[in-house]
C-alpha cells in the first residue's frame, strides 16, 4: 500500500472513530485549545453559566464545593482543571466527552468527591490537561415501589438515595456505604459496601442496568454497552470506561426493626482479647448480623447491626460471642433509616441530616487498605496496639475493620470485578489523622511504618486493597507512547482486582482504546 493510501485511510479512521492523538501540553489560562474547548460546549448548548472557567470567580468555590480533605484544598500542590461544567442534562456530559477529543482536554467527572486521593477534581501530573464534569446537578431518584427497583442518577448522594427509597417503599433498603455524603457515582464504580455486606453484599452485585456516556460520547444502556462493560463498570473503579449518568437498581428488604449497638472495651480491659476472639467469630455469624470494629489507641468499639429486635439478637449473641458481653442496656432499637443517621452522624442525629451534601472534613487523613484472610495472632495485636499509641504525639489514628462472610464471601470472585469474595475474614482500613503540614510529615511516616509491619499478616500474592480506598502509593500508571502501560498498572490493578484485572483491561483496549479517560490509576488498555 502506497503511504498517501495509508494517509488516506488513517484519516478517515479518524472522522469515522473521532480518534485522539494525545500531545503534549501544558494547561494555561490562554490555552487555545482550551478556548476552543470552552468555544465548544457552548456551540453545543451548555449554557455558559454552568461552564466555570479558571478566570470566573465562581471557579474556585464550586471547585472546593464537594472536595473532603483539607490537604486537597491547597491547588498549588495539585494540577486544576481547566474548567468546571455543572452538568446537568446527559447531553451536556455527551457534549464535554465530544468537544473534550475534539480539543485535546479529557475530562474526569466528579460525583460526590469523595476520592481518597482526589482524583475527581485533580491530577498530579503537572502536563495534564483536563475539565470537569461535575454531576451534583443531576441526581434524581425514581423509586418503583412495585417492583422494587429504582433509577438513581450518579450525582445523588448515598444520603439522598436511602431517604428517596425510605419515603415511597419503608420497607425496603439498599445496601451501600455507611457515609451518607458519599457519591452514587463513585462509590458504584467501585463495589460500595456498608453495613448490610453480610446479609446483602456490594452495592454492585444488585445494579441491574445502567446508562453510561463512552469515550465516543454515545449514551449507551446495558444492552447497547454489552455484557463485558456492563461487567467492568460493577466494580471495576471510576473514571476508566466512561461516564456513568444513572444505575438501575433492586432494592433489598428491610425489617421493621433494626438493633444497632456499641459495646467499648479498652485494651486495658480485654479488648485485645476480645478483639482476638472477633477474627473468627464475625465472619461466621449469620447473615443478619454485622459486628464490625473500630479500634483506636485506647479503646476498642464493637459496632453492631441485626435485621430483628433486641430480644432476638440477645440470645444469639450469648451464644455466639459470650465475650463480648453484650447486655440488653445496649441495644438500640429503630427503623433502618434511623439507623443510617444514628450509625454515622450519632444518637442525636435525625434523618432529615442525611440529605446534608457538605462534608468538608476539618483535619487531614491518609487512609490504607487491607484484607485478612488468616486470624492474626493475639501476641501481633498487642504490638498492632503498642504502635497505634505511639502516634498520639502528632496525630490520631482509627481502624475501621469490616467482617466479611454471608452475602459478600459467597458471590464469585470473578462475578463482579470486586474480588475480595471466598476466604476473607475482614477488610482493614487504616485512617490516618493529623494537623498541619510539620505533623503530617511524622503522621504519613507513622503510617507506612505501620503498613510495612502489617505485611506479615495480611493478604499476599498480591497484597489485596479495595479499590474505593484509593491509595496512590501502591503504585500510579505510566504512559507509554500515549497509553497507560498494562505492565505498570499491574502493581497496582492486580491489588485492588486480583485476576480480574486482566479481564478489565481488555475490556478498556474494546471501548477506549485510544484511553481518553485516564487518571493516575484509571484501567490501562490490553491489546490482544
Ligand atoms: C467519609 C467517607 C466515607 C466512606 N465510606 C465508605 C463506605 O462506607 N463504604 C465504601 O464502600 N466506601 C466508602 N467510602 C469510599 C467511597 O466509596 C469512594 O471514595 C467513592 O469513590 C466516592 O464516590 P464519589 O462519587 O463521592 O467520589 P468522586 O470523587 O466523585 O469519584 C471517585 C472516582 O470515580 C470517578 N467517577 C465519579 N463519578 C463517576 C461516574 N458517574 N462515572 C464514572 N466514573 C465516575 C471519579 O472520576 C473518580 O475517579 C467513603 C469515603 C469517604 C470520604
Ligand atoms: C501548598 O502546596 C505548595 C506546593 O506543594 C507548598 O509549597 C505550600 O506550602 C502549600 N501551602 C499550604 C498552605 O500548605
Ligand atoms: C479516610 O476515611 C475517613 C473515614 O471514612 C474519611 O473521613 C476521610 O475523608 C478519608 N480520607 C481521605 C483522604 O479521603
Ligand atoms: C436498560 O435501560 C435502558 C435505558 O432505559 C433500556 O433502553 C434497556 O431496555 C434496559 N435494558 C435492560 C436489559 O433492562
Ligand atoms: C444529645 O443531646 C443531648 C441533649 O441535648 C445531649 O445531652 C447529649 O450530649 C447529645 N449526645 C450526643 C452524642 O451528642
Ligand atoms: C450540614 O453539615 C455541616 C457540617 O458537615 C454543618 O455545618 C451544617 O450546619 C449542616 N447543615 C444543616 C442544614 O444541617
Ligand atoms: C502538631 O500537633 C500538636 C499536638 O496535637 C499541636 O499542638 C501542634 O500545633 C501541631 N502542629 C501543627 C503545625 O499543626
Amino acid at each position: 500500500m502506497s503511504r498517501f493510501k495509508t494517509l488516506l485511510l488513517f484519516i478517515i479512521f479518524c472522522i469515522f472513530s473521532s480518534c485522539y492523538i494525545p500531545s503534549p501540553a501544558i494547561a494555561s489560562d490562554h490555552d487555545p485549545s482550551s478556548k476552543g474547548f470552552i468555544h465548544c460546549l457552548t456551540k453545543k448548548s451548555i449554557p455558559p453559566w454552568l461552564i466555570h472557567k479558571r478566570s470566573s470567580s465562581s471557579y474556585t468555590p464550586i471547585l472546593k464545593s464537594s472536595i473532603r480533605n483539607p490537604k486537597f484544598l491547597n491547588t498549588t500542590a495539585s494540577t486544576t482543571p481547566l474548567c468546571i461544567v455543572m452538568a446537568k442534562k446527559t447531553s451536556h456530559i455527551q457534549a464535554a466527552v465530544v468537544c473534550g477529543r475534539r480539543h485535546r482536554v479529557r475530562v474526569r467527572a466528579r460525583s460526590g468527591g469523595h476520592d481518597y486521593e482526589g482524583l475527581s477534581y485533580r491530577a498530579e501530573g503537572r502536563l495534564e490537561r483536563f475539565a470537569v464534569v461535575d454531576l451534583s446537578g443531576m441526581r434524581s431518584v425514581r423509586v418503583d415501589a412495585a417492583r422494587g427497583t429504582a433509577w438513581v442518577q450518579s450525582g445523588a448522594t448515598l444520603g439522598e438515595l436511602y431517604h428517596a427509597i425510605w419515603s415511597s417503599a419503608p420497607r425496603l433498603g439498599f445496601a451501600a456505604g455507611v457515609c451518607p455524603t458519599v457519591g452514587v457515582g463513585g462509590h458504584f464504580s467501585g463495589g460500595g459496601f456498608g453495613m448490610l455486606q453480610r446479609k446483602y453484599g456490594l452495592a454492585v452485585d444488585h445494579v441491574v442496568n445502567a446508562t453510561l456516556v463512552d469515550a465516543r460520547g454515545d449514551l449507551l444502556g446495558r444492552d447497547a454497552m454489552g455484557e463485558d462493560l456492563f461487567w467492568a463498570i460493577r466494580g471495576g473503579g471510576g473514571g476508566s470506561f466512561g461516564i456513568v449518568v444513572s444505575w438501575h437498581i433492586k432494592l433489598v428488604p428491610v425489617p421493621p426493626t433494626v438493633t444497632v449497638f456499641d459495646v467499648v472495651r479498652t485494651p486495658e480491659r480485654g479488648a485485645i482479647d476480645v478483639l482476638t476472639k472477633w477474627q473468627e467469630i464475625a465472619p461466621r455469624l449469620p447473615d443478619d448480623i454485622m459486628v464490625r470494629v473500630i479500634a483506636e489507641p485506647r479503646r476498642v468499639t464493637f459496632e453492631a447491626m441485626y435485621l430483628g429486635t433486641c430480644d432476638e439478637l440477645l440470645p444469639l449473641m450469648h451464644h455466639r460471642f459470650p465475650d463480648l458481653a453484650m447486655q440488653r442496656a445496649d441495644c438500640n432499637e429503630m427503623t433502618w433509616i434511623e439507623s443510617i443517621p444514628y450509625i454515622h452522624l450519632g444518637s442525636n442525629a435525625t434523618v432529615a441530616d442525611i440529605l446534608n451534601r457538605s462534608s468538608i472534613s476539618r483535619v487531614n487523613t491518609k487512609n490504607r487498605s487491607d484484607y485478612v484472610r488468616q486470624p492474626i495472632p493475639k501476641s501481633i495485636w498487642k504490638k498492632i496496639f503498642a504502635k497505634l499509641q505511639q502516634l498520639t504525639n502528632f496525630g490520631e489514628v482509627q481502624l475501621f475493620i469490616d467482617p466479611y462472610g454471608a452475602k459478600i464471601s459467597r458471590i464469585h470472585e470473578s462475578a463482579t470485578p470486586f474480588p475480595h469474595r471466598e476466604g476473607v475474614l475482614y477488610n482493614i482500613q487504616y485512617i490516618t489523622y493529623w494537623n498541619g503540614d510539620a505533623n503530617g510529615t511524622l503522621a504519613l511516616k507513622w503510617s507506612r511504618d505501620l503498613y510495612k509491619f502489617m505485611e506479615p499478616y495480611v493478604s499476599k500474592n498480591p497484597r489485596e486493597a479495595y479499590a474505593n480506598y484509593r491509595d496512590l502509593d501502591l503504585g500510579r500508571n505510566k504512559v507509554v507512547n500515549g497509553i497507560s502501560s498494562y505492565h505498570h498498572g499491574k502493581v497496582w490493578g492486580e491489588k485492588y482486582f486480583r485476576a480480574n484485572f486482566e479481564r478489565l483491561a481488555k475490556v478498556k483496549a474494546m471501548v477506549d482504546p485510544d484511553d481518553y479517560f485516564r487518571n493516575e490509576q484509571s484501567i490501562p488498555p490490553l491489546f490482544e
